[in-house]
């Protein structure tokens, strides 16, 4: 089978380096790619928001399955658009429109949890007419206020803030469209919860499903969990702290009650379905949905499929999941970003990028993020540029073995946080 993989990030190099396994693979194309997929496929030179592009090169190449790794061409309709080419005839991975909604409106998930009784926190939500009513629902809620651009922003558009100065300036900025643009026009505020937070991923043809393996990412930019909300500075699998219970819980509270209210809601999906949950006590309650794999959550969970990735994605897309045998892998996985000085805010490009001939011997996996090649050679080309991931028989262990890449590996300013999964290791 010829497949194509969209996207540039450590997520795509992982699924790109899982499919390359796979005896069912004819050729593989990734784009637009990064510095790290060219041993493994066709890196091509497309913009994923241009459908008609993407469609001319899968006719040129004969593709035959599509897996769409981020979620902007999803919310955009890419599965819609593919769906009623006359064109060409391919497989998607990755949901139409309508249920990508659950990522790309934070309020049509909020109500969509409402309707089918998921646990989520209490929320009200306003347009760019009700700045004063917005300011207003503030008195409603207990500081720290969580004030959500409703729109897609890169991980970002989240602020939690204990004054109630800045939650007002928050929703002035984001309802007035200066804060990102036309996602924070609409703005969802809710109440603050407490608890650890763990990230749970079911592929679903929309009635069957499977679970993989879950994670846990560090999101913020510091260490101890401080500072700006970033994409993802680490993560570790599996989650020490997901018992047997709490799994249980999350698959009848959230995980079913979420497709099969999709079904109720006549939504198709045929993807992955990733869950962003919390627990508070004892009980899951969802922080967000997404409508794809997490990056840099997929750099620890793929590593941790023994089986044919390629195989689960088309037995998702010609409706024979439910026969798929998903076998995973005991041993952990930790992965650490190696990111640009400045990053989240604005960092230089072009650092030449020193030492990936020296990580043999180390168990593990480097992947490729914001990486680009010139003559040979690599350089820094984006925020978070490697995810080095370590494997190891428990957390501990692989988190070790991802320090110890990241001792090799580096360019100028190369930053990481020292504390992935530090927080994990204590309850041990
Ligand atoms: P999101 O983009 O919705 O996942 O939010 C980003 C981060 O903000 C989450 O990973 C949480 O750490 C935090 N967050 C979001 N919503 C809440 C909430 N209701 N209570 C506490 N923390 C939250
Ligand atoms: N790591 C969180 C995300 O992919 O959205």
């Amino acid at each position: 089978m010829n497949v194509l993989l969209l996207g540039s990030g450590g997520r795509e190099h992982a699924i790109a380096w899982k499919l390359s396994q796979s005896s069912m693979l004819r050729s593989l194309h990734i784009a637009p790619g990064n510095g790290g997929m060219e041993s493994l496929g066709t890196v091509a030179d497309l913009n994923v928001m241009d459908f008609a592009a993407v469609e001319r090169y899968v006719r040129r190449q004969k593709i035959g399955l599509m897996i769409v790794g981020a979620e902007a061409p999803l919310v955009a309709g890419i599965a819609d658009y593919f769906e009623a080419s006359t064109k060409t005839n391919i497989l998607v991975v990755g949901p139409k429109k309508a249920g990508a909604m659950l990522e790309g409106s934070k309020e049509f998930a909020k109500a969509f949890m409402q309707r089918h009784n998921i646990p989520t926190a209490r929320y009200v939500s306003f347009d760019h007419s009700q700045l004063n009513e917005a300011i207003a629902a503030l008195d409603t809620f207990q500081p720290p206020y969580v004030i959500k651009a409703d729109g897609l922003a890169a991980g970002k558009g989240v602020i939690i803030t204990k004054s109630k100065a800045e939650a007002t300036k928050t929703l002035r900025d984001m309802l007035s469209g200066l804060a990102f643009q036309e996602a924070g026009k609409k703005v969802v505020i809710e109440e603050f919860l407490s608890g650890r937070e763990l990230s749970m991923f079911a592929v679903t043809d929309g009635s069957s499903y499977h679970l993989l393996p879950s994670a846990k990412d560090y999101k913020q930019i510091g260490e101890g969990d401080t500072g700006a909300n970033t994409g993802g500075m680490g993560a570790i699998s599996p989650v020490p702290f997901l018992t047997e219970e709490f799994q249980e819980k999350a698959l009848n509270q959230v995980i079913i009650p979420t497709i099969k209210g999709l079904s109720k809601d006549g939504i198709p999906f045929s993807g992955v379905l990733f869950f962003g949950l919390i627990r508070v006590g004892s009980d899951p309650y969802v922080i967000e949905y997404n409508c794809r794999l997490g990056d840099p959550e997929t750099e620890v969970i793929l590593p941790r499929i023994k089986s044919d990735l390629l195989h689960l994605f088309e037995s998702l897309c010609s409706g024979l999941l439910s026969e798929y045998d998903l076998v995973t892998d005991e041993r952990a996985a930790a992965t650490v970003i190696l990111a640009s000085d400045g990053y989240p805010d604005s960092y230089e490009k072009g650092k030449e990028i020193k030492g990936l001939n020296d990580v043999g011997g180390i168990d593990g996996h480097v992947f490729h993020a914001g990486t680009k090649q010139s003559r040979k050679k690599l350089y820094t080309n984006g925020g978070r540029v490697l995810a080095l991931t370590g494997r190891g028989a428990d957390v501990e262990e692989a988190v070790k073995n991802s320090y110890r890449l990241a001792e090799k590996v580096g360019f100028e300013g190369a930053y990481c946080r020292k504390d992935i999964g530090a927080d994990v290791l204590d309850l041990a």
